[in-house]
């Protein structure tokens, strides 16, 4: 498996993984503006197929913001997604961000224990964040500086 930046030929399958991941999935045209704004936006591509991908912001607050991720339904629980998001990790670190926050919904805990396990800890509760009403749980990974590895 690579992981390698998304490139605009990859979001016809980074569309179908999205539809198959998410109820409210974003549209194509929200990812395109997202890529084109410059977002961090990281596929994994096994044997010439995207299997899944990242989008995250940096931020110039010393804060980094993990957007969205999801996996192909067939290739979970197979470290895509923990290698998608340690390889935003090691981008994070190039400019030296310290703390990486992101929102999950509080019923996802498939997705709040992946998290969990890569270090992430649960900060508070949002609520009705999403637009149907939901509430978010506020997760946050403080990073250790390079030197401090
Ligand atoms: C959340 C998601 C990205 C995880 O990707 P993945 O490639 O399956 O995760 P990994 O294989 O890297 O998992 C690493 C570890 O996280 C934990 N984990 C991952 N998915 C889990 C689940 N559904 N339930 C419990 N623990 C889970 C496990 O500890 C796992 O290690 P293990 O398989 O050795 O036990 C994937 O399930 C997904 O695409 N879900 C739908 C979209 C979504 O909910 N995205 C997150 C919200 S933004």
């Amino acid at each position: 498996m690579i992981i390698r930046e998304f490139r605009l030929p990859d979001l016809k399958k980074v569309l179908e993984i999205e539809k198959m991941s998410f109820d409210d999935p974003y549209p194509a045209s929200i990812l395109k503006d997202i890529y084109n704004l410059g977002a961090g936006f990281l596929v994994a591509q096994q044997h010439n197929i995207i299997v899944g991908y990242i989008i995250f912001w940096i931020r110039f607050e010393d804060e980094g913001h993990i957007i969205s991720i999801a996996v192909d339904e067939k290739n979970r629980r197979k470290n895509v997604g923990k290698n998608l998001v340690n390889t935003a990790i090691q981008i994070f670190k190039k400019y030296d961000i310290k703390n990486i926050k992101l929102e999950v919904r509080a019923k996802n805990k498939g997705a709040i224990k992946f998290y969990k396990s890569l270090g992430f800890n649960e900060e508070k509760i949002v609520p009705e964040y999403y637009e149907d009403g939901e509430d978010a749980v506020l997760m946050y990974k403080r990073l250790k500086t390079i030197n401090n590895d």
